[in-house]
């Protein structure tokens, strides 16, 4: 399907985006994930489709439609996944978008059966789980890198420090404890942060617009 528009400035670009959040199996009924949505990464993917890029859509499991005109979509379940599938697409891709929240844990021991629950308290021990954007970044090249952070407190300072880990060009940043910004809902808070300590502070915006404003900072780094 071919979407017209008369802002095709990311023509021929093929853009990486993860989106959403993984699911870490505990037993064959119960799982550990966390509060994304997806909809900030499916607004990236959905606005660099009317910019002219070529979108693959790395996300874990929402309840969002597929925006129309991404070139791959590639569903995936575990971060264990989700690092296989974006390494397998890496190659191909010039500009990363981590936006999904990736677990940073998963159960140490796959259980086949389902857990019985007993009168004793439990206790589920949990593996580290790569770090899929410090990976990237070990082996980033001339690729546009871009990292997404939630943080409940001392956001700037936290941020700084996951540009420099994860090296990274810049970093979208939010303050999960404002009302408009983060999980779930259609709008989102954020300042941006680059490389160079540069800050940008934004009001409350809808995520597409904030996709839009990600994306011409892209375009910037481009040329
Ligand atoms: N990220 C990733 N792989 C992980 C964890 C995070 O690729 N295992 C990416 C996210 O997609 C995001 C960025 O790293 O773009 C920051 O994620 P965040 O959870 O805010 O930071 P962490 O480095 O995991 O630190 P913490 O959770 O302790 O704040
Ligand atoms: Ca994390």
């Amino acid at each position: 399907i071919e979407i017209f528009t008369d802002k095709k400035d990311l023509n021929e670009k093929n853009i990486l985006i993860t989106a959403g959040p993984t699911i870490e199996s505990i037993d064959p009924v119960r799982y550990i994930t966390n509060r994304s949505s997806g909809k900030m990464g499916y607004s990236i993917a959905a606005e660099a489709v009317k910019r002219g890029a070529n979108v693959t859509l790395i996300s874990g499991k929402t309840n969002l439609d597929i925006p129309v005109g991404v070139k791959k979509f590639i569903e995936v379940e575990s971060a264990d996944d989700m690092y296989n599938v974006v390494m397998e697409n890496l190659e191909n891709n010039d500009i990363i978008i981590k936006s999904a929240a990736v677990a940073d844990y998963k159960p140490k021991y796959k259980q086949s059966k389902k857990i019985k629950k007993s009168d004793e308290d439990l206790c589920i021990e949990l593996d580290r789980n790569y770090d899929i954007l410090k990976e990237i970044g070990k082996m980033k090249k001339n690729k546009v890198l871009v990292g997404f952070a939630a943080e409940t407190n001392d956001l700037i300072e936290n941020a700084k420090k996951k540009i420099k880990n994860k090296n990274l060009d810049f970093i979208v940043a939010n303050d999960l404890t404002q009302e408009g910004a983060g999980f779930g809902v259609d709008t989102n808070i954020v300042k941006i942060i680059d490389k160079n300590g540069n800050i940008e502070q934004y009001p409350k915006m809808s995520k597409s617009d904030i996709a839009n404003i990600i994306l011409d900072k892209i375009k910037l780094l481009l040329k």
